[in-house]
């Protein structure tokens, strides 16, 4: 989604600013754009497109002292040159860029229109740059302080004024703002990745706090101009994590990254003395534990999806009652919080509107949220009652992969942790971190075979829908497995129980609609293969991904994927990685854009 970068400093500023933007882009943007300040005034260069043909427009020879970029991810107003921010006045003496939707932005337009403004973009943001003006003194953290009142909605938003060169002021609300510290240089950014290369000293803004920097430091404070102490954090990514690693796409890589992603999400919270688990970041007593009665997951997208195979898998093994459900529905329908039950909130970015709204209105209520976060420092992670993080490395591709296993893997270990403390036995625990134990390897074999789903993607690819199906932990894994071929290869899917084909989805099925089973060997393999022969006598094209040695499953289908034998609740995991690469390959096939699919963004700050 939108992103913001900025810069005060001895450093070419327009080669920062695209810098920053081109780490930015993975959040996905349709256009972007950067001002330059120097002594005297502002050059603003605006594009649709990529941040390549940005680059290719700004003078070479530009001079400056400071600088704002944005890449803009449309809500208002469509995609073109001047909707792109950054935003300047009409005098071109203030100039900002913006992040969130300013909602009572028409009233305002209005009342400045009636005043004699013009405004020459559709966007909500640009009546910010018009009031700074207006209400401009000679001090601009004292007419940004002015104006923000004014506004209702999110932001997260860096401006200048030609009068202070070299300066700029950030304000947040809703929408995240980092800075990055160097040495005699500042950096703003909506996201540490676009600062990573520079600086590993990082503040965090949080909502009500703003920010006033030059090349020689800063200030943070609030609204009513309190001087706010904020402690500096260290950034733990490294710079090689965000570069593509001789993978032609983010997605291949991080998708092969799940290897080691795995690993790191268990190594340390695992225990063979206790067949047990641990995950200090939850930092609850075993009494805590142990009174809980029901578990909630809140989260978007294949966060969701991960959560819903947690409810499942806490129900099923830990035996509490537990649920999942979509945040933004969450947000609005009055939630009840019930006495005894604990709250996650999943999140690969942190920074999901929906899921941070809705775990704010569950605090409200009284509710202990629990974050699973990737990013650290993010505001999920921050403002959750405590939490664990994935340690996934950056995800930079928009469709999630391996964010989504690692969730898995941390409440694959809340689930032992639960299960041990009640009815467990020893031995079961271990053969269950066993089993945890052995994902990694057992995706590296099928990551050995990954030739297999090329062709597969090869003979499938024409199609214009495909079903997936699945049933019990794997019903999720089809959901999952849908959402990641219709994003990246626009190739309409839709994941279904396996079960419920016949009261629906079976319409669909002829020659020209597969579907893709997924048939691990567990209690209701017999049902699933069942459910396969009624597509197959209706002709329909079967794909199926089962566990190495089902001759049965071979004989029906028209393709087989085989992923080894496994501890049967491990296969959500095994099953997940041939949905991704299939996707990935059929989206190569048809020549799309696999780490920025169109229309999408990676971290979805706005409702
Ligand atoms: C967007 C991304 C998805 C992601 C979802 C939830 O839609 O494109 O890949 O699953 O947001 O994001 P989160 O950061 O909250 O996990």
């Amino acid at each position: 989604m939108c992103g913001i970068v900025g810069y005060c400093g001895p450093r070419v500023v327009s080669q920062v600013l695209i810098e920053g933007l081109r780490r930015l882009e993975y959040r996905g943007y349709d256009s972007a754009g950067i001002s330059i300040a120097d002594s005297q005034q502002f050059t603003t260069v605006k594009k649709t497109g990529k941040i390549k043909e940005l680059s290719a427009a700004v003078p070479e020879d530009i001079q400056g002292l400071s600088g704002i970029g944005h890449t803009r991810w449309a809500t208002h107003g469509e995609v073109n040159d001047t909707n792109a921010h950054p935003h300047l006045d009409g005098s071109g003496k203030v100039v900002i860029v913006h992040n969130g939707i300013i909602e009572n932005y028409e009233a305002l337009k209005s009342k400045l229109k009636s005043q004699g403004t013009v405004f020459v973009s559709e966007t909500d943001s640009e009546v910010i740059s018009h009031l700074i003006a207006q209400y401009y003194e000679g001090d601009l953290e004292h007419a940004v302080i002015k104006v923000l009142p004014l506004l209702k909605g999110t932001y997260g938003l860096a401006v200048m004024h030609t009068s202070e060169p070299g300066k700029i002021v950030g304000a947040r609300n809703g929408s995240p703002l980092v800075l990055g510290i160097g040495d005699h240089e500042m950096f703003i950014a909506s996201d540490v990745t676009a600062i990573l290369q520079y600086t590993k000293e990082a503040v965090y803004l949080n909502d009500g706090e703003l920010v006033a920097m030059t090349k020689d430091g800063y200030k943070t404070f609030d609204i009513n101009n309190n001087e706010i102490s904020k402690q500096i954090e260290q950034i733990n990514w490294e710079i090689e994590q965000i570069e593509k690693d001789g993978f032609p796409h983010f997605m291949e890589k991080e998708i092969y990254e799940q290897v080691a992603s795995i690993k790191r999400a268990f190594t340390g919270r695992l225990s063979l003395d206790t067949a047990s688990g641990h995950l200090g970041g939850l930092d609850m007593l075993p009494q805590e534990l142990h009174s809980i009665e029901r578990v909630k997951i809140i989260a978007a997208g294949t966060s969701y999806y991960a959560s819903l195979i947690a409810a499942y898998l806490i129900e099923r093994i830990a035996r509490i009652p537990a649920t999942a459900e979509l945040s933004s529905e969450v947000r609005y329908k009055n939630p009840i919080v019930e006495r005894n039950s604990l709250y996650f909130a999943v999140s690969q970015s942190g920074e999901t509107a929906d899921t941070l709204y809705a775990m704010r209105e569950l605090q409200r209520k009284g509710a202990k949220v629990l974050g699973v976060c990737n990013v650290v420092g993010s505001t999920i992670a921050r403002e959750s009652n405590g939490g664990v993080y994935l340690h996934s490395g950056p995800e930079i591709a928009v469709a999630s992969t391996k964010a989504f296993t690692s969730q898995l893997t941390i409440f694959y270990i809340f689930t032992l942790i639960l299960a041990r403390m009640r009815h467990m036995a020893f031995e079961d625990g271990l053969e269950f971190i066993k089993g945890l134990q052995s994902v990694p390897s057992h995706i590296e074999q099928i990551l050995s075979k990954t030739d297999e789903l090329q062709s597969l993607a090869r003979k499938y690819y024409k199609h214009t829908n495909v079903l997936f199906l699945g049933r019990g932990l794997n019903y999720p894994v089809a959901l999952e497995g849908a959402l990641k071929l219709k994003e990246i290869s626009y190739i309409h899917a839709e994941g279904y129980s396996a079960a419920e084909i016949k009261h629906g989805p079976i319409a669909l099925i002829n020659e020209e609609t597969p579907s893709l089973f997924i048939v691990p060997d567990d209690a209701l393999r017999d049902k699933v293969i069942s459910n396969m022969k009624e597509v197959k006598a209706r002709k329909g094209p079967l794909i199926a991904f089962a566990v190495e040695g089902d001759t049965e499953v071979a004989e029906i289908a028209d393709d087989v994927f085989f992923v080894p034998k496994a501890n049967e609740l491990m296969y959500p995991f095994l099953m997940v990685i041939p949905s991704q690469v299939f996707a990935y390959y059929c989206a190569i096939e048809l020549g799309r854009d696999v780490d920025q699919p169109r229309n999408l963004a990676k971290s979805v700050t706005v409702e």
